[in-house]
């Protein structure tokens, strides 16, 4: 898949339910109400739709959600997707929020999955619960030392935000290079329909960045995922730390990604409502018609991005991922 800027698109982040056991409140609102089953693509139609993008060149597929392990039989989509590793696919990865990981984390490094992210906003039990509105961190915790103890990498993923979690940012660097964990600092992105004023706890990364290099040697490193993030090799913890800033274009110009809602519509950028609706294609007419309108969204598909902080989204798009590396 090549777009109209030559951008070859070898990175799929796949959304396997828009459903969840936390309300984080950057991007949930309190009471949900979540689609009905019929308009969420079924597991075989989720792995049909891996199976064309793989063969039309998709080496790296991510799940998320939501929260993917909540989704029934995920264990079985897992376990079918990582069959497909060897065999187009190079990579099968996830980004969780941990609360099922203590289940799930033999599962995952069996079917094949060598990394994972991991969103950990705060290690304080009170404010993990308050930015959460129900998380237990105690559960999360042990999410994380059983995903490591079944071999899997761990990224965490932190969302930095102004005034509840800022002051945790050195710690939570400190304890990733004791665990050997990578750590990606995250600016809150206008997604998703929130009760909570974004702007108020907007902290913008490179204010993070100046205060962790009083602190610590962060030397840029030459990783790129396409996405929008940068990283650095944390002198002296043997860590990586990333810092993914949506709301910059800077690494449009190296976008290999598109994604696809658990509704099966397929975005070409995060910062337009460019898309096309695979799911009834999938339902009537199978591999043709949907290569053809993903043919559409590759010559759509935006040069770059733009938000703005205050901006509101569509209420799909927040079931998507939008984060990770
Ligand atoms: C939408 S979640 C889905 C996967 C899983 N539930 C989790 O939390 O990791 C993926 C990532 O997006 C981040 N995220 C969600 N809403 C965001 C927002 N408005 N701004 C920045 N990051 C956000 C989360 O912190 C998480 O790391
Ligand atoms: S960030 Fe992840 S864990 Fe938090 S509410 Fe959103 S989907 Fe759920």
């Amino acid at each position: 898949m090549i777009d109209s800027f030559g951008r070859h698109i070898t990175y799929v982040r796949l959304s396997v339910t828009d459903r969840c056991d936390l309300r984080c409140r950057y991007c949930m609102a309190e009471h949900m109400a979540f689609l009905p089953k019929k308009d969420i693509l079924s597991l075989e139609e989720i792995a049909e739709l891996a199976d064309i993008f793989i063969a039309r060149g998709v080496t790296r597929i991510r799940l998320t959600g939501g929260e993917p392990l909540v989704r029934r039989g995920i264990d079985i989509l897992v376990s079918e997707l990582g069959s497909r590793i060897g065999r187009g696919l190079d990579e099968l990865t996830m980004t969780t929020n941990g609360t099922q990981l203590e289940r799930y984390a033999d599962m995952l490094f069996d079917a094949g999955v060598r990394r994972i992210n991991v969103s950990l906003d705060s290690r304080d039990a009170d404010r993990f619960r308050h930015v959460t509105r129900r998380g237990e961190l105690k559960q999360v915790l042990a999410g994380i030392d059983a995903a490591s103890g079944a071999g899997l990498k761990i990224k965490i993923n932190m969302v930095a935000l102004k005034g509840v979690n800022e002051d945790e940012i050195a710690p939570m660097l400190r304890w990733c290079g004791t665990q050997g964990h990578d750590l990606t600092l995250i600016e809150t992105m206008p997604l998703g329909e929130v009760e909570e004023d974004r702007t108020e706890h907007y902290l913008p990364l490179s204010v993070v960045r100046e205060q962790l290099e009083r602190e610590f040697e962060l030397v840029p490193s030459l990783a790129r995922t396409g996405g929008p993030a940068r990283y650095y090799e944390v002198d002296g913890l043997g860590v990586r730390l990333g810092f993914i800033t949506p709301l910059t274009h800077n690494f449009c110009d190296g976008c290999n990604r598109i994604r696809v809602a658990a509704t099966g519509t397929v975005f070409g950028c995060l910062g337009h409502d460019q898309r096309v609706e695979l799911r009834d294609l999938l339902r009537s007419g199978g591999a043709a018609s949907v290569n053809e309108a993903l043919d559409l969204l590759l010559a759509g598909k935006p040069k770059g991005h733009q938000f703005r902080i205050d901006a509101a989204r569509p209420a799909v798009e927040r079931h998507m991922s939008v984060t990770g590396g």
